[in-house]
């Protein structure tokens, strides 16, 4: 994730209670966690409206996309293994989002136009995944880039 999400906290943490009892009709709040070292499969829909599927390892560490962005602990919720985050929270969403941005050198947070739907769908992540009992210890992977691409169709 970005750290745009940053400057999203305060309003996020501000508004989470109506969000909570007003749950947006476009996204349903739901937190899953994964584990580090399992397999998971990201998914997202891309600005072509097309359904995205990358099934990779969550805790890999995939260094730099070429915009620049940290991909050092894939599926966490926060900005690579170090960005602000609440505990180190590794979920579905947070995977989906990460593996989206990674592959689409994605930018803006919610405004990204392959990943912004992805990114609103991790806010309950980041905001709830420690009182979910999401958090783990971070993984220390050398940076080894995919070979595999997304499928989209
Ligand atoms: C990401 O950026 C790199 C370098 O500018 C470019 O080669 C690549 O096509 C971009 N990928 C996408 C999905 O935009």
């Amino acid at each position: 994730m970005f750290p745009h999400q940053l400057l999203l906290l305060p309003l996020l943490l501000a508004t989470t209670p109506l969000t909570l009892a007003s749950p947006s009709p476009l996204h349903k709040r739901s937190v899953t966690c994964v584990k580090v070292g399992a397999t998971a499969t990201a998914s997202w829909t891309n600005s072509a409206g097309e359904t995205c599927s990358y099934t990779g390892v969550v805790g890999s560490n995939y260094g730099e996309n070429s915009a620049g962005g940290d991909y050092s602990c894939n599926g966490r919720c926060g900005t690579g293994c170090t960005g602000v985050a609440i505990g180190n929270v590794y979920t579905q969403d947070c995977w989906s989002h990460d593996i989206c941005s990674y592959f689409n050198n994605a930018s803006g947070g919610a405004s990204d136009p392959n990943c912004g739907a992805a990114f609103e769908a991790a806010e309950d992540d980041f905001l709830l995944g420690y009182l979910d009992g999401c958090s783990q210890t971070n993984p220390t992977n050398p940076v080894v880039k995919p070979t595999a691409s997304p499928v989209c169709s």
